[in-house]
């Protein structure tokens, strides 16, 4: 029962070689958006997670940005090493920016605190759930994404640009475009039996 989802996850994995194509109309990203924002669970159903979805001009926009505020902060060698992966992000067709709602965690901190301090730890978890349910299912599609984190340094120029709420933290970035040629490392792993311990397993299986 379980295969197909094993499956589909096996087959998610980072793409940085992308292209400012698209395999889906718009429309259907805005529908795995509110699919994903919807059902990907949150600790104490708070659903603090919210997606700022730039397309094709604006996406271009969010890594000019990116570009400004790195080459501030950078020596120019730093900065001329660094350029290059934001010209490779830039290339792709769109970046859903992945925030967390401040309010709404504090919100939960009141009603409940014993786990005022896990809720801020429950709300990166919120948030990283999201960020692999809309990885994967926009891989199914088609695209190539990659994750990325050029938070914090742009968050006060988002904050300016695009009218998010300044309560919003930005925790994440989710980078996508058609794909160009074939992915661009394969997976590596260490052996699962490192990493997994099983006690009072059925013998016969
Ligand atoms: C929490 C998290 C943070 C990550 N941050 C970055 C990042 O900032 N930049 C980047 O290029 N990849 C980032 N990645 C991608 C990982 O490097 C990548 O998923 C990992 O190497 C496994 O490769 P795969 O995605 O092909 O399975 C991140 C992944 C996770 C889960």
């Amino acid at each position: 029962m379980a295969e197909s989802f094993l499956a589909q996850i096996k087959s998610r994995c980072t793409y940085y070689s992308i292209q400012r194509k698209s395999p889906i109309s718009d429309t259907r990203i805005l529908e795995i958006a509110r699919e994903v924002i919807k059902h990907t669970p949150s600790s104490f159903n708070c659903q603090s997670t919210r997606f700022v979805i730039l397309l094709q001009d604006e996406h271009i926009r969010f890594w000019e940005i990116a570009k400004e505020c790195f080459k501030a902060a950078m020596s120019v060698d730093e900065y001329k090493g660094y350029e290059k992966k934001l010209v490779e992000r830039q290339a792709g067709y769109g970046t859903v920016l992945l925030y967390e709602d401040l309010d709404v965690i504090r919100e939960f901190q009141v009603q409940f605190p014993r786990f005022k301090h896990h809720l801020l730890d429950f709300s990166e978890h919120n948030n990283a759930m999201q960020a692999f349910n809309l990885w994967t299912a926009l891989h199914l599609e088609g695209f190539a994404c990659n994750l990325q984190h050029v938070n914090p340094i742009v968050d006060q120029r988002v904050v300016s640009e695009w009218k998010v709420s300044p309560n919003w933290s930005l925790r994440a970035q989710l980078v996508f475009g058609a794909p160009i040629g074939e992915r661009h490392h394969e997976k590596t792993f260490v052996p699962t039996d490192h990493r997994i311990l099983v006690h009072g397993m059925d013998r016969e299986g």
